[in-house]
């Protein structure tokens, strides 16, 4: 592997072979999403505990403290929005230029596999690769389910995530399932993220899904509103990184996001 490639992948995956991912990217779609209307609020007290943060240009620069060292996934695809006819219909938006100039030690895109837009977003990863391998930049692909979030089942997600390896992505990101979850990373070559989707109803949930989701092999997760529109953001944070780098089961897990919150620690 490159330098530059191995460097920007050592920044991301910490040496014990895990991964925290914070994303802030959802206005890319959602608008002014709930708890993320002004997302460098949102973020600040939550920095010290990710690895790095998944977002778009736009709100980086806007955002973000330009003398952050926090590692930078950027989000390169876009041009949908809820209110749009197909989620599906993504393109490239952002130059690898502005993606070197930003500084970023990653870039991510979402991937629509089965949707009507398969071909144009799979060809859209291919291209993103060609371009980024390039200068070392290792893309993160988004295995994207849309609003069909029934599509969350292991034989769909192992077809996404290994199309997406194939095609040259370093680091895919997926959604966890409770059944087979452990085919889809073993027929997906390079480490797998899970990612949240919408906020579950209790803190013991995504506490579970997490821990489960890492015996089964994931290298840890890409987890936005589970974390940031919990009532105790920085509790809920700390939590689930114990799970991912401290081992903790999901009952420990749960005792030091329990004891945060009452101020005990
Ligand atoms: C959607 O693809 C967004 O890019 C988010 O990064 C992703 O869904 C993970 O965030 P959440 O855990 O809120 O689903």
């Amino acid at each position: 592997m490159d330098w530059g490639m191995e460097n920007r992948l050592s920044r991301l995956i910490q040496p014990d072979g895990r991964a925290l991912f914070l994303p802030i990217d959802h206005g890319y779609f959602q608008g002014p999403t709930r708890k993320l209307e002004e997302p460098g609020k949102t973020v600040e007290p939550l920095l010290p505990y990710a690895d790095a943060i998944m977002l778009t240009r736009g709100i980086l620069r806007t955002c973000v403290d330009p003398t952050t060292s926090k590692p930078i996934i950027l989000r390169v695809s876009g041009g949908t929005s809820m209110v749009g006819e197909d989620l599906a219909n993504e393109g490239i938006t952002t130059s690898v230029r502005d993606v070197i100039r930003l500084n970023a030690s990653a870039v991510s895109m979402s991937i629509f596999v089965g949707s009507k837009y398969e071909h144009e977003s799979l060809l859209n990863l291919s291209n993103l690769v060609n371009e980024c391998e390039e200068y070392g930049v290792p893309v993160m692909a988004v295995t994207a389910v849309g609003k069909e979030l029934e599509k969350r089942e292991a034989r769909y997600l192992a077809l996404c995530c290994r199309i997406a390896a194939e095609l040259g992505a370093r680091v895919v990101k997926t959604y966890y399932c409770n059944e087979g979850f452990e085919k889809v990373v073993r027929g997906c070559p390079v480490p797998v993220v899970i990612a949240g989707g919408p906020k579950v109803e209790s803190e013991l949930e995504v506490f579970e899904f997490i821990h489960d989701g890492i015996q089964k092999g994931a290298i840890g997760v890409n987890l936005g509103r589970n974390v940031w529109q919990n009532e105790h953001p920085v509790a809920m944070i700390k939590a689930i990184r114990s799970v991912i780098h401290e081992d903790y089961t999901p009952k420990e897990a749960q005792d030091l996001f329990d004891s945060i919150k009452e101020g005990k620690q």
